[in-house]
């Protein structure tokens, strides 16, 4: 039996999101599909998958994580097309309707401006997504907090740590949900960090 050793799991996986690798382990993202990963960061959560032979596309605001994200897969898959990233703003990505697989988005919905903003991204990453495709997200949330947060404007939040955070709760979640027509593949997950903050994971599939 192949083991991969305590000691290694890093080096294979890096430091890819909990609720990510539990998405891998229930064997939703194979070989060969097609993915983004929206608001991609350094590329943390897409080390283990380029490797693996998926995909890889990503999308950041931030020109000089997308420059970190070319050069990592530059070096871990030089057939993968440094075009595949791209600075975008999630509420508008230049990629086609229906384009992609799996959709993923971890840590970033909370960075929204506004309400509409936080919609318009949702929008967008589901139109890019094909019919049969699933959208995993993870965010900070109210869920769990409520009444426990500054608020600062329309669902605007002074978190404990520093910033302002936009923090859908689960009433908004559900709304979304339900008016983008999506089945929920788990049901909503929230990790409650001590007094700081809430994290909720939610699994969508868009009907195929
Ligand atoms: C906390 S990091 C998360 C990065 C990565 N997804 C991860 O889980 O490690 C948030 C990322 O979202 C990006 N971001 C924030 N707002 C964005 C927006 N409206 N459109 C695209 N990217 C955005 C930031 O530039 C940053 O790279």
């Amino acid at each position: 039996m192949f083991h991969i050793p305590l000691t290694s799991l890093a080096a294979h996986f890096g430091n890819i999101d909990i609720y990510l690798f539990d998405q891998l382990l229930k064997g939703r993202i194979s070989k060969g599909v097609k993915l983004l990963d929206a608001g991609c960061g350094e590329g943390r959560n897409i080390q283990y998958l380029i490797q693996a032979g998926v995909k890889v596309y990503g999308a950041d605001v931030s020109a000089e994580a997308i420059d970190k994200v070319k050069s990592m897969a530059s070096e871990l898959a030089p057939a993968l097309s440094p075009k595949n990233f791209v600075v975008a703003d999630l509420s508008a990505v230049p990629f086609a309707d229906a384009a992609f697989d799996v959709v993923i988005c971890s840590a970033v919905l909370h960075f929204a401006k506004s309400e509409e903003h936080f919609r318009s991204m949702v929008q967008e990453l589901w139109h890019v997504l094909k019919p049969g495709g699933m959208l995993f997200c993870r965010l900070s949330t109210t869920i769990g907090m409520e009444g426990k947060l500054q608020q600062v404007g329309e669902r605007m939040y002074q978190m404990p740590h520093g910033p302002v955070w936009f923090l859908a709760d689960e009433a908004l979640l559900r709304e979304i949900i339900a008016e983008i027509n999506a089945e929920m593949l788990e049901p909503l997950k929230t990790v409650l960090v001590e007094q700081e903050r809430s994290m909720t994971t939610f699994v969508l599939r868009k009907a195929g």
